[in-house]
């Protein structure tokens, strides 16, 4: 049942490696990629739960793994995050031949990739995600980065790790709404680009998070198959990659407004954003409102928030949001991106967006 996507990038080019209960193939699929000492880092909360069974496997394949365990959550990913885990590396004894894995969410993947990428001026390093979203999204292309007291996300590399290894088994330990938030991910790839998946995940999508294995496989699968091509074609995000932003124009503001906090988890923040940037396209005429009330239809059956109302506490308004939108990466010659809709399963970039019918969305 594992499936095996290629992300064509010529002599950077890897596998991303798709199955449930794959942990258990992990050490032989390493072992190719590893030389020395292995270091191994991950969080306290995955590292409690599934890091005994991990090196158990590491060292079956004989492999020499060194455990690093940092604190779990976004502070993690922070200049002092990076020299901890710096130096930790450095202890281990890794050079420039080895391999650094990253054994956990998207904190963990972003803040090992861009250790790695900057260690003894760049080490290989391969992703072992646990979370959700970190197996559709955050695992695979390579972005990488820390967070600056100016944003999320600012200082960071194109770094592409070697191998990617998604076992759907380790998310039956992660909690529901952070299953949630990640699927919301998994339904931007139809919403952006693949109408047919879309359909296949209004039809199956709470199997798949019901636990049934074949189909969270799947929607694994396919969505890191979309990703891999988009960055096969555009790695630099000079293009066609910025389609997987869609919602994310809305979702940081969303976030920054929140004060990234519990209120608003990442992929909350995307799947209010994609709500949006679809009653956006409405608002402006591009997009038939049925596909806009389709597609928010199966965020609210899946139990996904699509309104800014859906927040808990006070409401952020309009105007404070376009503000947080202004400090946004995609920002250009001081104009918002937006990724907007043609219809379900057609996204496209656009900074023509007028102020007024931003404000309307924002305030509806
Ligand atoms: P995360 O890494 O903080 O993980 C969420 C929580 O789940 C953490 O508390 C973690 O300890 C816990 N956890 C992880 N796996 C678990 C498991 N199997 N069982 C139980 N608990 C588990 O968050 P995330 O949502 O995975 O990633 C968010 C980060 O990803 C953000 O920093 C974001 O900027 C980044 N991101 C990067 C990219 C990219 O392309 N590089 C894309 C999207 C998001
Ligand atoms: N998460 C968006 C990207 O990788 O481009």
């Amino acid at each position: 049942m594992t499936k095996i996507i290629t992300v064509g990038l010529g002599p950077r080019a890897y596998a991303i490696h798709v199955g449930n209960g794959l942990i258990e193939d992990a050490g032989t699929l390493l072992k190719p990629f590893a030389r020395g000492p292995l270091p191994v880092v991950t969080d306290n909360t995955v590292g409690e739960i599934h890091l005994a069974k991990f090196l158990e496997v590491l060292g079956r394949a004989g492999l020499d793994a060194r455990p690093i365990v940092l604190p779990a959550g976004e502070g993690s990913k922070s200049f002092s995050g990076l020299q901890t885990l710096c130096g930790e590396l450095l202890e281990t004894g890794v050079d420039r031949g080895g391999l650094v894995v990253a054994f956990g969410g998207g904190v963990i993947g972003d803040l090992t990739g861009f250790a790695a990428g900057v260690l003894k001026r760049g080490i290989a390093f391969a992703q072992v995600p646990t979370t959700l979203l970190a197996q559709v999204d955050s695992s695979v292309g390579g972005k990488t980065a820390i967070n600056a007291a100016q944003g999320k996300n600012l200082i960071g590399l194109f770094h592409q790790p070697r191998l990617v290894i998604a076992d759907t088994g380790l998310l039956a330990t992660l909690p529901r709404r952070q299953v949630l938030a990640g699927y919301a991910e998994v339904a931007k790839y139809g919403a952006l680009g693949d109408a047919q998946f879309f359909e296949w995940l209004e039809q199956n999508a709470k199997l798949a998070l019901a636990g049934d294995g074949a189909a969270m496989v799947h929607a694994v699968a396919h969505s890191c198959q979309m990703k891999a091509d988009i960055v096969a074609r555009d790695e630099r995000e000079t293009g066609e990659r910025a389609l997987l932003n869609l919602g994310h124009t809305f979702g940081h503001a969303l976030e920054a407004a929140t004060g990234f906090s519990d209120r608003l988890l990442h992929g909350e923040g995307v799947a209010i954003g994609m709500a949006l940037a679809f009653r956006l396209s409405v608002q402006l005429g591009l997009a038939p409102e049925q596909d806009a009330d389709r597609f928010i239809r199966h965020l609210k059956a899946i139990g996904l928030p699509s309104t800014i109302g859906d927040i808990a506490g006070p409401r952020p308004d309009a105007d404070s949001l376009i503000g947080h939108m202004g400090h946004d990466k995609k920002v250009s010659d001081g104009k918002l991106t937006f990724i907007l809709l043609r219809r379900l399963g057609e996204a496209f970039v656009t900074t023509e967006v007028p102020r007024a019918a931003l404000r309307d969305v924002l305030s509806a």
